[in-house]
């Protein structure tokens, strides 16, 4: 139990059925409801729960990020999201979320120190992307190349060693920026630029990301600053679809950098990290204001696919705070771009301002979530839609690594094993295909 606010309490559930009567333990949490003990109910009672998508489902205890979906919060190691993203900076963030504790200041140039170190890639790693398609999605890139580093990286890949955990911990926080950046850069078809020591995290994934040979690139600090926030508010988020998959990965002992290539899969999906891109497409496609009505409508329509990208979510059933900081970084960063009047923009606004006011969605509870906006600052900063999702993957590492380091440091972690709950065939002997 990794929680030292988890408090077996004396409240107990009782199940009966058929002819048992079994009591469940209550556990509470240090944060948000109580949860139900269901550890012995198979073996007391012979009966399996069933949640597909585990939407009533704690899968794990965890002091690293707390969600309230009704009332919009998000904390981290307990501070509020909107605290950090104004006061705090993407590497802060990070070693608060890896060590539980904001650093001091020493510790904080230590570990920026640390990851500047580790921000090159092993020259042999150029040649995987020379075997990809120039339009290959860099997603796919990314997933690849992560994938690979355990080939590379042998002396951190036993998770039984602390100091190993502690290398590939840094080494992926490091890396993310190149390994994203030069599939940018793989699929313009221009040269691959590499990290620079004396430049801040998010300026270095701007300069490996935009500059050219051919000239000198000089950072924009507002674009820096909207980049390091960006990634401070894609840095955790509890236990969704793609940290489900690093922990679930990783409780078979795999190596850290097939786990997160396996969270990097996950998170292309439209449905999850993906949406930014499919957010940003969609708001294009709608093109102006009056086009609007004819969307919702669409969204509304049970017998059409059709979903607003960027709305909706799990746990949030209120605004993702997220998205509140997004949007206010959005207007500042446009206004400053001098693109405020940008009609994408607009339109989000619009689309954003008729579809919380419209029944259904205040029924659903369907709100922005944080991919409603990022797309729209991320365009404006030159990237494109392509690269949206593969700069949240960036930013969500720390968040995988640091739920994969309180996995991995549990005693009681053991392989992940879900049950079912089968409704196929019942045993029947082989019919030879003569008699079929
Ligand atoms: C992320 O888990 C996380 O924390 C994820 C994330 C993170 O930081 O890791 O926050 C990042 O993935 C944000 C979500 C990005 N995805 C999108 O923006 C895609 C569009 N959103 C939907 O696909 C949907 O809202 C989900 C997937 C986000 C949430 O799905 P749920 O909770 O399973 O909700 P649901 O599919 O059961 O929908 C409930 C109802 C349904 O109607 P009914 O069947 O009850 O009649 O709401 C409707 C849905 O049809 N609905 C939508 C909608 N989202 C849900 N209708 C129109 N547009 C939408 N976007």
């Amino acid at each position: 139990m990794t929680g030292m606010t988890m408090a077996e309490t004396a409240k107990t559930a009782k199940l009966t059925f058929d002819d048992k009567e079994i009591e469940l333990p209550i556990l509470s949490p240090s944060a948000g409801p109580d949860v139900l003990d269901i550890r012995k109910l198979y073996a007391q009672g012979d009966v399996f729960t069933y949640d597909p998508g585990f939407t009533s489902t704690a899968a794990c205890d965890s002091t690293i990020t707390f969600i309230d979906g009704d009332l919009g919060e998000l904390l981290h190691r307990g501070y509020p999201i909107d605290q950090l993203a104004e006061k705090s900076h993407f590497l802060e963030v990070a070693y608060l979320l890896l060590y539980g504790e904001l650093p001091s200041a020493v510790q904080l140039e230590d570990f920026e120190h640390r990851v500047t170190q580790h921000t090159m890639l092993h020259e042999q790693m150029v040649y995987f992307y020379r075997g990809f398609r120039r339009d290959a999605h860099p997603m796919a890139i990314m997933t690849g190349v992560v994938g690979a580093m355990s080939a590379f990286y042998h002396d951190s890949t036993d998770i039984t060693d602390p100091w190993q955990r502690e290398v590939a911990t840094i080494r992926l926080i490091a890396k993310m920026p190149t390994i994203a950046a030069w599939a940018y850069k793989f699929s313009i078809g221009q040269p691959f630029v590499y990290p620079r020591n004396d430049l801040d995290y998010a300026s270095n994934f701007l300069r490996m990301c935009f500059s050219v040979p051919a000239e000198e690139y000089e950072v924009n600090p507002i674009l820096s600053r909207a980049m390091d926030r960006i990634f401070t508010l894609h840095a955790d988020h509890e236990q969704n679809a793609s940290t489900s998959t690093v922990r679930l990965a990783s409780s078979s002992g795999a190596n850290p950098f097939a786990c997160i290539a396996a969270g990097i899969a996950c998170l292309w999906g439209p449905a999850h990290g993906g949406a930014n891109q499919a957010c940003l497409e969609m708001l294009r496609e709608i093109g102006t204001v009056d086009r609007i009505p004819e969307y919702i409508a669409r969204a509304k329509d049970k017998d059409d696919p059709f979903r607003l990208m960027g709305f909706g979510h799990r746990v949030y059933k209120n605004f993702d705070p997220r998205a509140k900081v997004m949007k206010q970084s959005a207007d500042e960063v446009l206004e400053l771009l001098g693109v405020e009047n940008n009609p994408t923009l607009q339109v989000a606004k619009e689309l954003e301002r008729i579809a919380i006011e419209d029944p259904y969605f205040k029924e659903k509870k369907l709100y922005p979530n944080v991919d409603f906006y990022s797309g729209i600052i991320l365009d404006a900063m030159g990237f494109p839609t392509s690269m949206f999702t593969p700069i949240f993957a960036l930013a969500r590492t720390v968040g995988w690594i640091s739920q994969w380091k309180e996995m991995i440091a549990d005693p009681q972690m053991k392989i992940g094993r879900p049950r079912q709950l089968y409704v196929g065939a019942t045993m029947r002997d082989y019919v030879d295909v003569e008699d079929r």
